[in-house]
């Protein structure tokens, strides 16, 4: 019998959570297949996609395959836009060979470009055979905000001392006096307020649209403990950002500083890692980098980079010839959630 494709319905995330915990092996009280956090990614309204937002390949009646989307929109340098996607929890039962492929195939094409940052290995096997292409590098930097507690918190194995060394001898800079022009103000959810922000004029490379409605719904994720903070410039707006905590690690989930300067970037750099201080139990912050202004911020206020990971980008018909660098967020995707 044929493999059919459709959306998942609030009534498959059972069978979805069972597909997913046996593919992935995962332990029965994982997060990953948690069904409160699926219903989050794949079935709360998102802008910019219709309905679910996560799809099956099902044979007699079985799901044998699922993808899940995770809807970007470009907006380019110059002003246009360009529609892509990127696929999250991609999982195949093995009695299926090939199911797997066909669904990945089937979702790529549901908008022009798609990309993959980093990725398990066997989807960076994969993916070149599809047409995907090396599109640069993201970087992830991590700052140390207590190591010792950090040492204290999780469970020990051969690393533990090393870190705890590692975090005592490269602590994030505290720069309270200096990012005095860049304050951030506590918010439980954005507004409107934010769209000159959003609209992104004083940007010069590519970057994820987002919308006021995006924010929040990031906001809402269920495994995370989540804080949104407006970003001011001597008292004016500057940018926002979004922190989630799950333990003991802090994560920049989304930030945006209105500025092509470096030295605002630093600054307001400086104003996060306040921020992040703020929360007592915070002993580390993870930050994904795609851009060498936001690099350079991240290493003046003390962070270190942790690891690099390939982008790859599919783009048949070179939308995105001239796009690259890209700014992509933690939240572009679900490597922070
Ligand atoms: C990735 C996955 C969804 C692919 O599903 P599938 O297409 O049904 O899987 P298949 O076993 O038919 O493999 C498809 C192709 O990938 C290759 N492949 C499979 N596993 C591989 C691996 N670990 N490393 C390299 N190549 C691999 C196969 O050889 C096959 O290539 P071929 O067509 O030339 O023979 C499935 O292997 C899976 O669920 N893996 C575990 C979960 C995972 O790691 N997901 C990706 C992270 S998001």
């Amino acid at each position: 019998m044929t493999a059919t494709l459709r959306a998942t319905a609030q009534s498959d995330i059972p069978a979805l959570t069972k597909l997913l915990a046996r593919v992935y092996k995962f332990d029965p009280s994982d997060f990953h297949s948690n069904p409160r956090l699926l219903e989050w990614k794949y079935l709360c309204r998102r802008t910019g996609w219709d309905g679910s937002r996560s799809y099956v390949l099902e044979r007699d009646g079985e799901i044998v395959a699922h993808g899940g989307v995770c809807p970007v929109t470009f907006r380019l340098p110059k002003g246009g836009t360009v529609s892509s996607l990127t696929i999250m929890d991609w999982a195949a039962d093995p009695s299926s060979p090939g199911a797997g492929l066909m669904l990945y195939r089937k979702l790529m094409e549901m908008a022009p470009t798609s990309f993959v940052i980093g990725g398990a290995p066997v989807t960076r096997q994969i993916i070149p055979r599809i047409g995907f292409r090396r599109a640069g590098d993201a970087l992830t930097y991590a700052g140390w905000l207590r190591p010792w507690r950090e040492f204290r918190t999780r469970p020990r194995n051969g690393r533990s001392v090393l870190r705890l060394l590692h975090g005592l001898a490269h602590p994030v800079h505290i720069r309270r006096g200096l990012s005095e022009p860049w304050e951030f103000v506590s918010v439980s959810e954005f507004d409107d307020s934010l769209q000159p922000i959003l609209n992104g004029a004083r940007r010069t490379w590519t970057f994820c649209q987002r919308t006021v409605a995006d924010l929040n719904y990031l906001l809402q994720c269920p495994h995370l403990k989540m804080r949104g903070f407006l970003l001011r410039r001597q008292g004016l707006p500057g940018g926002y950002f979004v922190l989630g905590k799950s333990d003991w690690e802090t994560r920049l989930l989304d930030w945006v500083v209105d500025s092509d300067d470096m030295s605002d970037w630093k600054l307001a750099c400086a104003a996060v890692t306040n921020a992040a201080l703020l929360d007592p139990e915070a002993c580390r912050i993870r930050v994904l980098s795609t851009l060498p202004i936001l690099s350079q911020a991240l290493a003046w206020n003390g962070y270190w980079c942790q690891y690099k990971e390939p982008i790859a980008l599919h783009d048949p018909g070179d939308a995105l010839g001239r796009a690259f660098p890209v700014s992509f967020q933690l939240f572009d995707g679900d490597s922070g959630y």
